[in-house]
Order: structure tokens, then sequence, then C-alpha cells
């Protein structure tokens, strides 16, 4: 099987999909704001792409540090990047690759929130989602928050997704996982929908705690006419 982090890096950084509106991640960070103490937040976008959202979190007022695997992408969120205010906030950004089996080198850390929002779906082979977690785990301090939003199951709603589901099986080996592809047909990457029990399963596994899991109907990401289901998880790692 393709490995998906090579379509990633060469991906055209202006066509990365993304989502505008995030009412349970504007939630989550409401919440955790408030139990905090007065000093500002470090959040690590994980699979930050271009920085639209990392640029929206500092503006919120976390120091925020972006990373991506996208190089292009990274170059370009680097043009809005601010060095540290008065509060000592900062907005950085650096390439990492949050899927590999060994431990990304960052300069930053450790966070006390980690947003990893519309990535694990896209992270394709099941090695590579368990060294996310495993990574994300590891850069957030004891008793950090986790905010991680992945696509559901979605066959039961969108009979497209069912046959994508069946006809791509025999290509990639895995249940609920299919191919992306570009109207011209050719593959851009491959997807993971997730069933509830599996991503907290992935969470619990990875040494989370306090993992809840909600589940959205929402419009699907690159097919915005369609309908598909979207969890939305918050943990937290162990004291
Ligand atoms: C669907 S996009 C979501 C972008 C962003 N989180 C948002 O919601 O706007 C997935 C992002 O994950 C990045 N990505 C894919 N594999 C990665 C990896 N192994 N490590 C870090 N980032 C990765 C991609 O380059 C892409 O920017």
């Amino acid at each position: 099987m393709r490995d998906p982090r090579d379509d990633w890096r060469r991906f055209d950084a202006a066509a990365i999909p993304s989502k505008d509106s995030t009412p349970l991640l504007d939630a989550f960070l409401r919440e955790v704001t408030i139990a905090a103490s007065d000093r500002p937040l470090a959040l690590l976008d994980v699979g930050c792409g271009s920085g639209r959202l990392s640029r929206r979190l500092f503006e919120q007022g976390f120091s925020v540090f972006g990373v991506d695997i996208n190089p292009d992408a990274i170059y370009a969120a680097q043009h809005h990047a601010a060095s540290a205010d008065a509060a000592g906030r900062r907005l950085l950004f650096e390439v990492a690759d949050f899927a590999d089996n060994t431990s990304p080198q960052l300069h930053g850390g450790p966070f006390d929130v980690v947003v990893c929002q519309l990535v694990i779906s896209i992270i394709g082979m099941i090695r590579q989602r368990e060294n996310l977690l495993r990574h994300v785990h590891g850069v957030l301090r004891p008793g950090g928050h986790l905010f991680l939003s992945a696509s559901g199951v979605s066959d039961t709603i969108n009979a497209g997704y069912a046959r994508l589901y069946a006809d791509d099986l025999p290509l990639t080996g895995e249940r609920h996982t299919y191919l992306s592809r570009n109207d011209r047909g050719e593959v851009l990457y491959v997807t993971h929908h997730f069933t509830v029990d599996e991503l907290t399963s992935l969470l619990e596994a990875a040494g989370f705690d306090e993992i809840s899991v909600v589940t959205e109907k929402e419009a699907s990401s690159r097919r915005p006419d369609e309908a598909a289901y979207f969890l939305y998880a918050t943990c937290r790692s162990k004291l």
C-alpha cells in the first residue's frame, strides 16, 4: 500500500482540506482556558496545513506552534508567523512528521493543549495512526488536553461512502478505508473513517484518559452536498 506521507508531502498547499466552522473545538478551548491559570496556554496544532486555524488560535490568546509534513504549507504559514508578544506568546511553524516511528524533534514544547483537526483520518496506515497518537501524547504535559477530530463511518447515511468502502477494500485491505480521488479519478490520498469504539481504543492505547467522543452529522468535507459523520474526541494525558 502507498505511504500516505508521500501524498501529503507534495500535496498542493493551497488545496489542503480544512473546516471553517468549529463549534465543538471552540467550546473545548473555552473550557480549558477557563480551567487554566492566568498564563497563556501553549498549544500545538498538529497537521496545521497553511496555518489558518493556528492563526485563529493565536488571535484567541494561545501561544501556538503549528507543525505539518508539507513543506510548502509550512512555508506559507511562516509568512504570518509572529515573534513573541508582550505576554510571551508566539506563533511558530515547523515541518514535522508525526506519523513516523521515531519521535519528531520539535523546537518547542511541552504543550498544555494539542489540536489535531482532520488529520488521523488521512494517516492511511494503522501503525502510523498509533505513532501519531503516541507522539501527541509525548509532547503534552501530564494532564494536558487533546482535541482530535476524525471522519466517522458514514455508510448508513451516505450510499457513496458505502460503495467506496466496498470498492476500495481490495486495494486498501482495511474496512472503512478508501482512496480519495480528484475529478479525473487520480488518487490523492488514503482516507480512513472511524467507529467510536475504534477511536476510543486507539486513544486509550496511546495513554489518554477521560476520553469522550461526540458524533455529529455534517456535510462531507469534499462533497458539501452529501452527509457524513464526524467524530470529535477530547481527552487528557494521564497525570
Ligand atoms: C485534512 S488536512 C487538515 C488541515 C488542518 N488541520 C485543518 O483542519 O485545517 C490534513 C493535514 O495533515 C497534514 N499531515 C499529513 N500527514 C502528516 C504527518 N505525518 N505529520 C504531520 N502532518 C501531516 C497534511 O499535510 C495536511 O495539512
